[in-house]
């Protein structure tokens, strides 16, 4: 599996909607790391790399833009997120590239783990091997 949309429950009123995200049954793990990324041109490609264990929920708080994951194996994606009151769940070993970015874009970036540049694998051909479960 590439990766799971979760749908957040929305608290809405005439004022506006919120969204709370905490352990527990509706989120898939633990909160360690929060990071959100802004300001990135329609052209840039971010992303450009997978993890070892690390899971992450990523939220397009507002704006747009489009994630491509690849498993490795055959198995790519593009998912298009524009919706804050969704979550693309992405567990390890997953390539991603996220590019597409609207002008009002801010990605937010929920994760399992700190940060671990040991982590990243950021070159695809390693990241083959690391699939075929060759060592690196
Ligand atoms: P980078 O991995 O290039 O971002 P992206 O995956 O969006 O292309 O990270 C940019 C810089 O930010 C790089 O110097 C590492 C640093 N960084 C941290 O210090 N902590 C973090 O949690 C993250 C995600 C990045």
């Amino acid at each position: 599996m590439l990766y799971q949309i979760l749908n957040f429950k929305v608290h809405g009123d005439h004022r506006g909607q919120l969204v709370a995200l905490e352990k527990g049954e509706d989120f898939p793990f633990d909160i360690k790391r929060v990071y959100y990324i802004w300001g990135s041109e329609p052209h840039i490609t971010r992303g450009n790399h997978a993890h070892k264990h690390l899971e992450q929920v990523i939220v397009c708080t507002s704006g747009s833009c489009d994630f491509m994951l690849d498993d490795g194996r055959g198995h790519k994606e593009k998912i298009h997120l524009d919706n804050p009151a969704q979550g693309l769940y992405i567990k390890s070993n997953i390539w991603r590239q996220f590019t597409n970015f609207s002008r009002d874009c801010v990605v937010m970036v929920l994760a399992s783990e700190h940060y671990k540049e040991e982590d990243y694998i950021r070159n695809y051909d390693d990241f083959l091997k690391a699939v075929k479960g060759e060592r690196l």
